[in-house]
């Protein structure tokens, strides 16, 4: 029987790491893993570590990101995020606005043009989860770079989704919004100052009062929507609503 190959960012903490966890449990899965921290491998979990925020770097290891073979089902899960330096437009490092789009948007797209490339001809199961964001659709002072970033995830995702229905490529994409979840990004957010972040006691009472989803509630989410995909026909995903 052939294997499913599960692609996915920031494996390392978080959503990341909830998926890859319950992926490897499945002798079948082969998953390809990548994070800056290192991560021990096994047999069915391959690890790179690079920093998605060095486009060239990335483009370097594109062959070792999207091996060949036959399989039954593909999967990239575009899930490496960061939160970005949360300030207001007029105090942000020049640098770190670089990196959030390199990472939330520039690598993600990189990487889906690479899947198509390398998968589009093949006879498989092919489906594509951008992670995004409830951000991408609202203004949230001191988030300029997530917002702007996720939103344009979100349109990358339409964009893509309309050119694999012209040329009947067979991938199904989706933008999905996992909601609040207990991660590390959620501390930073909680740890900036009020000054810079008009929002920051909410996203403190989300935690003190429990409102937070666990990273292996949501991994659950997802693992649903790609078993039963035929059954999930919006690009827009949000997992609180399944
Ligand atoms: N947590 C939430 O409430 C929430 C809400 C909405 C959307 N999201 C989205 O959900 C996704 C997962 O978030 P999370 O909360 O699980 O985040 P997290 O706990 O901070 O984990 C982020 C993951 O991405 C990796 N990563 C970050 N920067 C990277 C880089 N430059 N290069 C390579 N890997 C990098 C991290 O690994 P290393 O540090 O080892 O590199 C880690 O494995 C993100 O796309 C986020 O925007 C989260």
């Amino acid at each position: 029987m052939k294997k499913s190959l599960y692609i996915i960012t920031g494996c390392s903490k978080g959503l990341g790491r909830a998926l890859t966890d319950k992926l490897t449990l499945n002798p079948e899965n082969l998953v390809l893993g990548i994070s800056r921290s290192p991560m021990d491998e096994k047999e069915n979990l391959l690890h790179l570590s690079l920093d998605m925020g060095n486009i060239p770097v990335l483009t370097d290891n594109l062959g070792k990101i999207f091996p060949p073979g036959e399989f039954q089902r593909i999967v990239l899960i575009n899930n490496a995020g960061w939160i970005g330096e949360i300030a207001p437009l007029g105090k942000l490092d020049p640098q770190g606005i670089q990196s959030i789009y390199n990472i939330n948007l520039i690598a993600p797209a990189i990487l889906v043009n690479e899947f198509v490339k390398q998968y589009q001809s093949l006879d498989a199961e092919k489906i594509v989860i951008n992670i995004s964001s409830g951000a991408a659709n609202k203004a949230i002072d001191g988030w300029s770079g997530y917002c702007g970033s996720k939103a344009g995830l979100n349109l990358l995702t339409l964009v893509a989704q309309e050119e694999s229905k012209i040329k009947d490529l067979g991938i199904k994409y989706y933008a999905l919004s996992p909601g609040i979840i207990d991660t590390e990004m959620q501390n930073d957010i909680r740890s900036s100052s009020l000054d810079d972040f008009s929002r920051g006691e909410s996203f403190r009472s989300y935690k003190s009062k429990g409102e937070l989803s666990s990273p292996k509630e949501v991994a659950d989410k997802i693992l649903e929507l790609i078993k039963n995909s035929r059954n999930y026909n919006e690009i827009l995903q949000d997992v609180r609503t399944f």
